[in-house]
């Protein structure tokens, strides 16, 4: 089971990155996470697919098309989902064959604010129900008070380790039901 994961920081001591990683740590048997670059794409200009798209969003978007599932997991800005990773999904949404259609896809929020990000997260959903992703519904994962949890780059608070946990298990369970 292959698993695409999106961090919407390119901060190097991120909150969102220690969650990924924290999630990556705790795939299930059987499920890989492999965390995709988004840092070295060009700001969305349709210009710069004149003569083909760049490489790097052709690879992304096929890393994508490959997968069995969707990971993501945004900090929140002003109250919506990061910039870079909206442009991320823009680059990808116009390559061919709707690179997220159909894809099981869990959203994890963070922020170091008590609500985790719960409005990044539900803004999320908006656009990522545009671009056709199979989003995994229910109570919203919303890691508040990041910074408190955050220890060498992981998150070492059990409760939210299972609350993760848990996650990856509606995950799996949705990638097979898709199979
Ligand atoms: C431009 C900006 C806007 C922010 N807006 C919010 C916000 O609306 N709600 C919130 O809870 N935190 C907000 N924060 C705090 C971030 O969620 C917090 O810094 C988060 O940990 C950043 O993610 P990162 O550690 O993965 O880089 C904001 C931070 C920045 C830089």
């Amino acid at each position: 089971m292959k698993i695409v994961g999106f961090v919407g920081s390119l901060r190097r001591a991120s909150f969102s990155g220690a969650v990924m990683d924290t999630l990556i740590e705790l795939a299930p048997d059987g499920m890989e996470i492999e965390r995709l670059s988004i840092g070295d794409l060009p700001l969305y200009n349709a210009d710069l697919k004149e003569d083909g798209s760049p490489r790097v969003v052709i690879d992304l978007a096929e890393k994508v098309r490959g997968a069995d599932g969707v990971l993501i997991v945004t900090p929140e800005y002003n109250r919506s989902f990061s910039g870079v990773l909206k442009n991320a999904l823009d680059w990808i949404s116009t390559e061919p064959g709707m690179p997220f259609s159909g894809k099981p896809t869990v959203v994890v929020s963070q922020s170091i604010g008590l609500r985790g990000g719960a409005l990044a997260n539900y803004h999320l959903r908006q656009v990522l129900s545009v671009i056709g992703a199979a989003i995994l519904t229910g109570p919203e994962a919303a890691v508040a008070s990041s910074s408190d949890l955050v220890t060498d780059g992981r998150i070492e608070d059990e409760r939210t380790r299972k609350r993760l946990a848990k996650e990856l298990e509606m995950l799996a369970e949705a990638v097979r039901r898709a199979a």
